[in-house]
């Protein structure tokens, strides 16, 4: 088992540099199996979610290579399997982007149902209306989702979304590239990786408007070819560094992110007392010393991230005064964590949706154990703070998602070391 071991207490300071967007990544590479041509994709993290899917993809009959660091091409002009490998598929939560994939292809997959993060129940039921009413006969189990074309083959369609749902908006708009007619998606998602993954398939030659507005609008083409793309900066990796800095003090310029997308987030920490200077493509966040209480709700983007929820709360642990953290999309997120920064002596109390946190003057190294991504990318800055030691266990969650976490961190000031048990 692998762990990280913290010596806290000491600020960040330095310059950091943001890989590409993981959730840009999960869509885009299996989005490549719809091109008949090579993709070169361009800012790939090397996180552990991207090699599982590279195994996929590899699996399913893609040639894959990584010509050079941060780069993938990927070449699915050959024939392609409809049934990836179950156990591959169970270890990550993105690997439903499959089944679009193979729907917009094929028009049929066999796809088994995803793993990954479990913070909270997380329905596919969109994603499934979707396919539906793109002409999909859908075999729905608990084990994996079977499509192939119903009665009226497939065809695009209006859809509206009963929940804002990155996944399914996801999911649809890499499966009606392919199909015949206009699609139109109403209530979609807005996050900046919906807009990526569109500027992505067009480049490739699809027909996709409206994203990263309400209303995204698929004009079905009859085939994409090969092209060059470059991944979007990582909008949550960059906030986690941004809530490290502001939790341990301290001085360090954030590059390579793009500020638009930050300011949910730099608002937040700005109302904390924490300077922000934002340039072109890169963000300076400089301790002012103390933090002060805030309110924060959750909520689709542009609103604050669900993701960042975890970082946050370690930040208002260490800020004067009552903090109220209301979280609206994912209900059960708090318990992932906030019983590991209980045991480092932060004070929160959880009702429903919604956390008090009392700013305690000190967090203490413990043993605490990450349960999903984003909780133990907030219990390493709670490491960071603490004084004396701590280790966070299970931290494959936190390589799913952060390139070069130690080194990073490491470069900053921060004592940290990964260590196998
Ligand atoms: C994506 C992100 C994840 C982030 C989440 C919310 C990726 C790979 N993952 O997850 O990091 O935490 O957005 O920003 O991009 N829902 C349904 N039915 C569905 C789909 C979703 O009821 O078919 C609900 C969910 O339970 C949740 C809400 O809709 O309450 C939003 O979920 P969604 O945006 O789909 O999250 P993911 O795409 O799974």
């Amino acid at each position: 088992m692998a762990r990280y071991e913290i010596h806290g207490g000491t600020p960040l300071n330095g310059t950091v540099t943001i890989s590409g967007a993981k959730n840009a990544a999960v869509a885009i590479l299996p989005a490549a199996l719809l091109v008949r041509g090579t993709c070169r994709i361009e800012n790939v993290p090397d996180i552990s979610d991207v090699r599982i899917l590279l195994d996929i993809l590899e699996g399913m009959g893609a040639k894959v290579s990584r010509p050079e660091p941060g780069v993938v091409e990927i070449d699915s002009s050959g024939e392609i399997d409809t049934q990836p490998e179950d156990t591959l598929v169970k270890k990550m939560r993105a690997s439903y982007y499959l089944m679009g994939a193979l729907l917009g292809r094929y028009g049929k997959a066999h796809v088994a149902l995803p793993g990954g993060c479990n913070f909270a129940s997380r329905p596919i039921d969109q994603h499934i209306k979707g396919f539906e009413m793109l002409g999909a006969d859908v075999d729905y189990t608990s084990n994996y989702v079977e499509m192939k074309p119903g009665e009226f083959g497939l065809q695009g369609s209006r859809i509206n979304l009963d929940v804002v749902s990155v996944g399914a908006t996801i999911n649809i708009m890499i499966a009606a590239a392919l199909i015949p007619g206009q699609t139109i998606i109403d209530n979609a998602a807005k996050e900046p990786h919906i807009v990526d993954l569109a500027n992505f398939l067009n480049t490739m030659g699809a027909r996709i408007s409206g994203a990263g507005t309400d209303t995204v609008k698929i004009r079905g083409v009859e085939s994409l070819h090969g092209g060059t793309y470059a991944i979007i900066p990582d909008q949550i990796e960059a906030g986690t560094y941004m809530a490290a800095v502001a939790a341990t003090g301290g001085n360090v310029l954030v590059q390579n992110v793009i500020p638009k997308h930050m300011e949910c987030i730099t608002g937040k920490l700005q109302e904390m007392g924490v300077r922000i200077i934002p340039y072109d493509d890169a963000i300076r966040v400089q301790s002012t010393g103390k933090l002060r209480h805030t309110t924060v709700k959750t909520r689709p983007y542009p609103g604050f991230p669900t993701d960042m929820q975890a970082q946050i709360c370690v930040c208002m642990s260490r800020a004067s005064g009552y903090s109220r953290l209301t979280e609206s999309v994912y209900e059960t997120r708090f318990f992932g964590y906030c019983t590991e920064l209980q045991s480092m002596g932060a004070n929160i109390q959880i009702n429903n949706k919604t956390a008090t946190v009392i700013g305690v003057d000190k967090l203490y190294g413990a043993n605490v154990a990450a349960h999903d991504l984003r909780a133990g990318a907030a219990l390493v800055i709670a490491g960071l703070v603490a004084e004396g030691t701590t280790n966070v266990e299970n931290i494959h969650f936190v390589e799913r998602g952060y390139e070069n976490l130690i080194g990073k961190l490491t470069a900053l000031g921060a004592e940290i070391r990964r260590l196998e048990d």
